[in-house]
């Protein structure tokens, strides 16, 4: 089997499972056993910006990464990457700020990736490059001479084509883009929005397999929902350690409910307004009082970018109003913790609460929707609230769908799920389990590279007709 390349900016470090959701627990899911590179930043900042990767073994994996020097963090990563495809890609056209030169900066680190990974390529690799840091990486490639199966995976949405004109240089951003063979998209809506964006600004023709022609360049177009390892993760929330926690959990809780939220902090999450909504329910249901508590999580996320240290300060502002508000000598409405936890202790919160609050004003995919749904007791499951604007959405129908920006719709899902039958917990949660068992982090990768290989083999039939 030919190896397969990965490529991305965050590469875990260790075996180290910090993260909750996200791209990194999904790759890693993805890679399982199979032989292959893992390419991208080390994570370090530093005066070691040498031309080559380090590279480190570990089974049939190989570690390789590159560090940042100072100005290429704040130019690719914070600036153009989280201050201008970020906030755009997510609808926050208000929040897009990148500084002039950091488009430059952005290009040039994607194209000292793109050398340093040359140097480790065979000849019949699949590359498959992961997220919006990247997006040149492949035309940056191509003009190095790899001529081999490439691949882009978005995890963020791919907004609609009048919220992208609000990027600096999206013409090249779009025919960089189109130098991939495969760009694959979490949900259909987005692989729509990305087409006729290509229709609109480059002048591409939508061919009637869904791909697209502009001019002597084919790519191939389509959704591929992320999964989770969603057996061992069930496996793991069902192990007598987690189920110990989980117990500990609601015993604290007496008769009362836990009601979870665990994100990054990230304006996109929505916290803020869950936040919001869990005062109102407090306000208008006083007979809850006492018998409903929050946790939420928020890792510290991308804290040297201004917009986040910003959020932050909100949060902690907003929770410590609502405790000191509602609370009591035995009761606090809300914990709120800023603070990144592994996966044990979380699938022990998912297990051990009633409702899973997943509610992004706009995400991808949002794993940790899927991370609740296999943490829960089958017998005694919880209910998923969860946001119709989280990619997950397009999976997770049999979720409490709500709109985030709807405080009241958001009071009244709570309210809700609190009500809601044994029986109707149990057959929603076993429809979404379903869906998750079969939809995996594995499903996904098959997915996305035997979709590669028929683009590549296509590609094989237009070259050889050109070449005729
Ligand atoms: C999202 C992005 C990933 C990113 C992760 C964490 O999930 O899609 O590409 O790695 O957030 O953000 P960070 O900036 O810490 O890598």
């Amino acid at each position: 089997m030919e190896r397969i390349v990965i490529v991305s900016n965050r590469v875990p470090s260790g075996s180290s499972d910090a993260a909750a959701g996200g791209l990194a627990v999904a790759l890693k899911a993805a890679l399982g056993e199979r032989e292959g590179i893992w390419f991208g930043w080390d994570g370090k900042i530093g005066k070691n910006t040498s031309r080559s990767a380090q590279v480190k073994r570990s089974g049939a994996l190989t570690f390789a990464t590159l560090s940042l020097s100072k100005p290429e963090f704040r130019g690719y990563y914070e600036e153009f990457s989280n201050r201008a495809l970020w906030p755009v890609f997510h609808g926050r056209l208000d929040l897009c700020r990148p500084d002039g030169g950091s488009f430059q900066t952005y290009k040039d680190v994607n194209l000292r990736f793109a050398r340093a990974l040359t140097e480790l390529l065979q000849k019949d690799d699949r590359i498959w490059v992961q997220d919006y840091h990247l997006i040149p990486l492949g035309r940056a490639l191509r003009r190095l001479g790899v001529d081999g199966p490439l691949g882009f995976f978005l995890h963020i949405p791919f907004p609609q084509a009048e919220s992208l004109a609000a990027l600096p240089s999206l013409k090249e951003l779009l025919a960089d883009l189109c130098a991939y063979d495969l760009v694959g998209f979490q949900t259909q809506a987005c692989a729509e929005n990305f087409r006729d964006a290509v229709a609109r600004t480059l002048g591409g023709c939508l061919q009637s397999d869904g791909s697209l022609t502009v001019g002597d360049q084919v790519v191939n177009v389509g959704a591929f929902p992320v999964g989770l390892d969603t057996r061992a993760f069930a496996e793991m929330a069902a192990s007598p350690e987690v189920i110990r926690r989980s117990r500990k959990l609601r015993d604290a809780m007496g008769e009362g409910n836990w009601i979870c939220g665990v994100d990054r902090l990230d304006y996109i999450k929505g916290i803020a307004e869950r936040l919001r909504a869990f005062e109102n329910l407090l306000q208008q249901a006083p007979e809850l009082r006492g018998r409903l508590s929050l946790i939420q999580v928020a890792a510290p996320s991308r804290e040297s970018v201004t917009e986040y240290r910003a959020m932050r300060d909100q949060l902690d502002s907003l929770s410590g109003r609502i405790n000191g508000r509602f609370g009591t000598f035995d009761w606090t409405p809300v914990h709120y913790l800023n603070r990144t936890f592994s996966q044990k202790p979380l699938a022990a919160l998912y297990r051990a609460s009633r409702i899973g609050l997943v509610t992004p004003l706009r995400d991808g995919m949002n794993l940790v929707a899927k991370e609740f749904i296999a943490a829960q007791d089958p017998e005694d499951p919880g209910v998923l609230v969860l946001s119709r604007f989280a990619g997950a959405a397009e999976e997770l129908s049999d979720a409490l769908l709500v709109n985030p920006f709807d405080q009241a719709a958001m009071v009244e899902a709570i309210k809700t799920a609190l009500a809601m039958p044994l029986k109707e917990r149990q057959q929603r949660w076993r429809r979404m389990f379903e869906r998750i068992e079969q939809n995996t982090a594995e499903s996904w990768r098959n997915g996305f590279l035997e979709a590669l290989e028929a683009a590549w083999e296509d590609r094989g039939e237009a070259r050889a007709e050109r070449a005729a």
